[in-house]
């Protein structure tokens, strides 16, 4: 017993030795230089900016947000869901270091569960049966004809997989029964179904071109057949769900391409099978398929590791639009760039497939793909035409619908550059002028205006000192002064505010304007990895503000003697005394046409409430 743990050890060790982190993690989030380390987007939490750290020359990684950290073999079991044996044997395998033999599995097969890699396994002897049937004189004969017909070239059979399986019920049942392998992982693999009646097994996959579905690693977790006989039905059949196929997080094609999207940075999706591996034979290799389904936002979170922008290639107008709304708001939050492209304005050819058999295809695919629109500015250019010609009522609501939606899907949580990007297209389609439009832009947050305060905020941005640094220094601090220094101190404490409650800090409650872009920086700098001071100073373009800023930090940390439970209890205090004051104060006037329009923007946008989850703590500014 104690022997075999050494064995064991010794391989990890060896197997530690041998395998690079970097290259391993890089596989499958893209990571990028930082100091000493590598950053990227952490895969065990919803992350949306890179918190996760992969330290080089100690072969470790760690997520500072949700604290996932460990070694290689830490990082492969979690992420690709593997037993330690599986993980061991995959990074020996990758580092061409020989196991010492396993020792005999205490229980024998058929007396326990089936394993995940049991299914794995059924899959890797299916895809392997598959290809032989392919190459096989006679019964693959049907399959290569097809594979010829299409002008599918013999690399990219071999760079997919490509095979067939038999025309008979039994094919790969026999090959099971020869190997002695236990027919549940097959049939958990959905590459064998019973006959309810007889309880007789049968192959699934009869008389069809098997196109393997893999994950990130190549690993085959299911099978697209697509038929060879014209008569059968369906044209396509999917292995169905399983413990190691989820089809809404599966991209055809993903583990060919991944190092082209990460190289490139970007991501193509196409509609079919056939158009992703015409594509790769054209030598465009950051091309993927969905699995016949529209895409999921679980597809989003696995491409927004790899790069920062997808192209949506659709066959014809119609489906994009209808696609590329859907994409919209499934991308919506997630910081990655969409584009949709559509084949039908550029070519007469049916799909990538067809257009890249003909003469120049490959041209008029990339130019297609280059002319993408961005698939926000897609779905609000259709806004849009559904209200020409309304009056501002009928465009306001519309806006107002929109904004609510947006709101829904995480308006909030969207990076300030797309979010004003976003608000100023909005506004654009309710005819407000873009001066008006850039104001709004803190409005959309959820404020209320400062009661009392004159509708146009330029007029009172244009009043008055246009600094605050004496009084901030040793004056009287108003109390939505002292909650800024506070969060300044400690940006988690902000973080715990839901959006109506952070309204309290909005800019336009602050009366000076070093104070109001401060005010502007640290809500926009919420949950991103800018808010300790030292990161938010170089956000700040005016240098009163950033002397504001340190200021104001400096005061409360001395204030509240660097005491993180003082610092606490001034907080909750100054948020008390804040509900108060503004209880006191009079309710929203109504305003010209256009404020009352951003008004119920503002209350719109502050309805979404995605927080929570994917909230940092960030280290105290001080470094205490
Ligand atoms: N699909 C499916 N089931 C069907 C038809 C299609 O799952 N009955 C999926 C497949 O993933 C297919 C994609 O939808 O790749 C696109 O369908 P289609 O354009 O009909 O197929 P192509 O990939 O173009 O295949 P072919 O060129 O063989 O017609
Ligand atoms: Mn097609």
């Amino acid at each position: 017993m104690s022997n075999q743990i050494w064995q064991d050890d010794g391989d990890k060790q060896r197997v530690r030795d041998a395998s690079d982190i970097i290259r391993i993690i890089g596989e499958v989030v893209a990571l990028k230089p930082k100091g000493r380390e590598y950053a990227g987007l952490c895969p065990f939490h919803d992350d949306h900016n890179p918190s996760m750290a992969v330290v080089p020359h100690k072969q470790i990684f760690h997520c500072f947000v949700c604290g996932t950290g460990g070694d290689v073999f830490t990082f492969v079991r979690k992420f690709h869901k593997m037993e330690f044996r599986e993980a061991l044997e995959y990074l020996a395998q990758r580092a061409g270091i020989e196991l010492k033999p396993r020792r005999r599995e205490a229980v024998e097969p058929g007396q326990e569960g089936i394993s995940r890699s049991q299914i794995h396994e059924a899959n890797a002897v299916a895809a392997e049966f598959f290809k032989a049937i392919y190459n096989h004189a006679e019964h693959g004969r049907s399959a290569r004809t097809i594979v010829e017909q299409r002008g599918i070239s013999l690399a990219m059979v071999e760079k997919f997989g490509i095979g067939a399986s038999p025309d008979r019920f039994d094919g790969l049942l026999m090959t099971i029964g020869k190997k002695r392998m236990d027919p549940r992982a097959f049939t958990e693999a959905g590459l064998l179904r019973t006959k309810l009646e007889t309880g007789h097994m049968y192959d699934t996959f009869r008389n069809r071109l098997m196109f393997p579905i893999s994950d990130m690693i190549g690993r085959t977790i299911a099978f697209g057949g697509r038929k060879i006989d014209e008569e059968d039905e369906p044209k396509y059949l999917n292995s169905p769900e399983s413990r190691v196929f989820n089809k809404s997080a599966t991209l055809f094609g993903l583990a060919q391409a991944s190092r082209a999207i990460q190289v490139q940075r970007t991501a193509v999706i196409t509609e079919g099978y056939t158009d992703t591996i015409a594509c790769h034979q054209a030598g465009l290799e950051n091309v993927v398929a969905t699995l016949g389904t529209a895409l999921t936002r679980e597809h989003a979170v696995v491409l927004r590791r790899l790069c920062d922008r997808v192209v949506l290639l659709f066959d014809g107008d119609d489906a994009g639009q209808r696609a590329a709304d859907r994409a919209a708001e499934i991308f919506f939050a997630e910081p990655i760039d969409v584009v949709v492209a559509t084949l039908d304005k550029v070519t007469d050819a049916k799909d990538p497939d067809e257009l890249l058999k003909r003469e120049g295809g490959l041209e008029v695919l990339q130019k297609a793909i280059a002319s993408g629109v961005d698939v926000l500015r897609y779905r609000f250019a259709r806004v849009a035409r559904s209200v020409e010609g309304g009056g501002i009522a009928v465009r306001s609501r519309a806006v107002e619908e929109e904004v609510a939606r947006l709101a829904d899907l995480g308006l909030s949580d969207v990076e300030p550059v797309r979010r004003r990007m976003i608000i100023r297209e909005l506004a654009r389609l309710a005819d407000i002028g873009e001066e008006t439009i850039a104001r709004a832009i803190p409005v959309a947050r959820g404020a209320r205006r400062r009661p009392g305060a004159p509708p146009d905020t330029t007029a009172s941005m244009n009043e008055g000192p246009a600094t605050s640094i004496t009084r901030l220094a040793n004056g009287p601090l108003r109390t939505i002064e002292a909650l800024l220094g506070c969060a300044l101190c400690d940006p988690s404490l902000l973080a715990t505010l839901d959006e109506n409650a952070r309204a309290i800090l909005a800019p336009r409650r602050f009366e000076t304007p070093d104070l109001q872009e401060l005010a502007g920086a640290v809500l926009d700098a919420l949950g991103t990895s800018a808010s300790d001071l030292g990161s938010l100073l170089p956000m700040l373009a005016t240098t009163e503000a950033q002397s504001a800023a340190t200021i104001l930090q400096a005061r409360t940390d001395r204030e509240t003697t660097s005491d993180p439970d003082r610092l606490r209890r001034h907080w909750t205090e100054c948020l008390r005394q804040a509900h108060l004051e503004s209880e006191r104060a009079a309710p929203l006037a109504s305003g010209a046409d256009t404020d009352a329009l951003l008004a119920r923007i503002a209350q719109a946008a502050g309805r979404s409430q995605r927080f929570g989850g994917d909230l940092k703590v960030y280290p105290r500014p001080n470094g205490r």
